[in-house]
């Protein structure tokens, strides 16, 4: 760890009670592709690499947040993680992460937990022009709309609208500023002191740190902030972070594993059936896709032996991680001795959506020299995704001679699965 970063403290802000965003639950604790709000913004002031102890300040009583931090601290050994009841005001709040922090830090960035996304390069900005001898250093960002001051509106104007413009400000000097701050701690601390008694409405009015500085005369630098540190107030900012995080994600197709997917991952799964055909001595009707085909040797075995159904049932199980035709329609279930694998196919879809999937599509494909499958494709289509409830299709092919299919022996089918987790 370098000298610079030994001697800089992160305070994060995590103790307001998000009313604007209106979850029901403090604002740090509000899931976020799958996380709380607070831990996306742990990870950016660790992923920044700028601080060696950070103190985070949570909701009076809160457990929660504490939770997170601790699991966050769990796996980052190398950072001092430690929380504290924050105040009524974020002001107050700020002075009692400053006492957590303790003596040690000459340096001290302001957080809001509120700016989940704010890029590690941001706090590197902040804490370099700290260490290049800045008092007092804020991100910023140049506005892009238009900005002009409102009066109410007088007389016959007041039913038309409740204001109207002054004037229009001059955009080009203008910076909206984000968060870490970063400050000289003593600074910092002294500015807090003066603080002490201050009236709620009062402290309400501090909505950052740099301002105290500009009212000590302490020239404040600004260094680029980025438009990812949007401060999370609204539904609509959540969204925002929320489509951020999703187009930051891999590309699931590359094949990369991704932890915050934010949607759930399909599942595929596999089945394969194979069924002799019956003996001549012995002739059974051919069941297969569902179907009756009159006049085809039909399959040997205790079941209608409908390979294409059985094969997707299989696959749907294997699909859904529920084991496979065994596990479900074995021995030991008797009500199922003779089931048709049309049957079979129904009661292995409820069990799947029972287990908390939804399914995408079952394909088939059939490996045999008859029947010929082709021009009852559609009726066999329609028969399976009926009793699946999805989509079912179904291909068939033959096996150039070889094999038991090639010879005639049988019937193979192999099947394949996509369900969804819906839980
Ligand atoms: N904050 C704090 N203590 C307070 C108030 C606010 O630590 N008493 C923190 C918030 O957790 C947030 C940051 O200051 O990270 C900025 O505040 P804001 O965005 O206003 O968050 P909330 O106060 O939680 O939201 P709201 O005003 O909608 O209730
Ligand atoms: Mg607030």
């Amino acid at each position: 760890m370098s000298t610079a970063q030994a001697s800089v403290g992160v305070i994060v802000v995590a103790a307001g009670s998000g009313t604007r965003l209106g979850y029901g639950l403090p604002k740090a604790q509000v899931p976020l592709a799958g996380e709380t709000i607070l831990a996306h913004a742990l990870r950016g002031v660790v992923e920044s690499g700028v601080a060696a102890r950070i103190c985070v300040a949570v909701p009076a009583g809160d457990t929660a947040l504490r939770q997170v931090c601790a699991g966050f601290a769990a796996q980052h050994p190398e950072v001092d993680i430690s929380t504290v009841d924050g105040g009524a005001s974020r002001a107050a709040s700020v002075a009692a992460a400053l006492r957590g922090l303790g003596e040690g830090a000459t340096r001290v960035l302001v957080h809001d937990a509120a700016r989940a996304l704010t890029p590690p390069e941001v706090f590197q900005r902040v804490a370099d022009a700290l260490a290049a001898g800045a008092r007092a250093v804020v991100p910023a960002v140049a506005l892009v709309d238009t900005i002009k001051t409102a009066t109410p509106s007088t007389g016959a104007e007041a039913d038309i609208a409740p204001e109207k413009v002054a004037a229009t400000v001059d955009r080009v000097q203008l910076r909206a500023v984000q968060t870490p701050q970063g400050f000289d701690a003593a600074a910092l601390v002294q500015a807090h002191q003066s603080l002490a008694g201050l009236a709620p409405a009062e402290a309400d009015g501090i909505t950052d740190e740099a301002l105290l500085m500009e009212r000590r005369g302490i020239d404040v630098m600004l260094v680029p902030g980025s438009a990812r540190a949007l401060k999370i107030t609204t539904q609509l900012d959540l969204a925002v972070a929320e489509a951020l995080l999703a187009a930051r994600q891999p590309n699931i197709m590359e094949g990369w594993i991704v932890p915050q997917f934010p949607y759930p991952i399909p599942r595929t799964g596999i089945g394969v059936d194979v069924h002799a055909f019956a003996p001549a001595a012995d002739p059974q009707p051919l069941w297969l896709g569902g179907l009756l085909w009159e006049g085809e040797q039909g399959l040997a075995g205790h079941s209608d032996g409908d390979a294409a159904a059985h094969a997707a049932a299989d696959a749907l199980f294997s699909a859904a991680g529920v084991g496979d035709l065994g596990t479900h329609f074995g021995t030991d279930r008797p009500e199922y001795a003779g089931a048709s694998g049309v049957r079979l196919l129904s009661e292995a879809a409820r069990i799947v959506r029972e287990a908390g999937f939804e399914i995408g599509n079952i394909a088939v494909q059939l490996v045999c020299n008859r029947p010929k499958f082709g021009p009852r494709r559609a009726e066999s289509e329609a028969v399976l995704s009926e009793a699946a409830g999805a989509p079912v299709s179904v291909s068939a092919t033959t096996s150039d001679g070889l094999g038991f299919t090639g010879r005639g022996e049988g019937i193979a089918a192999v099947a394949t699965a996509v369900v969804v987790s819906v839980r």
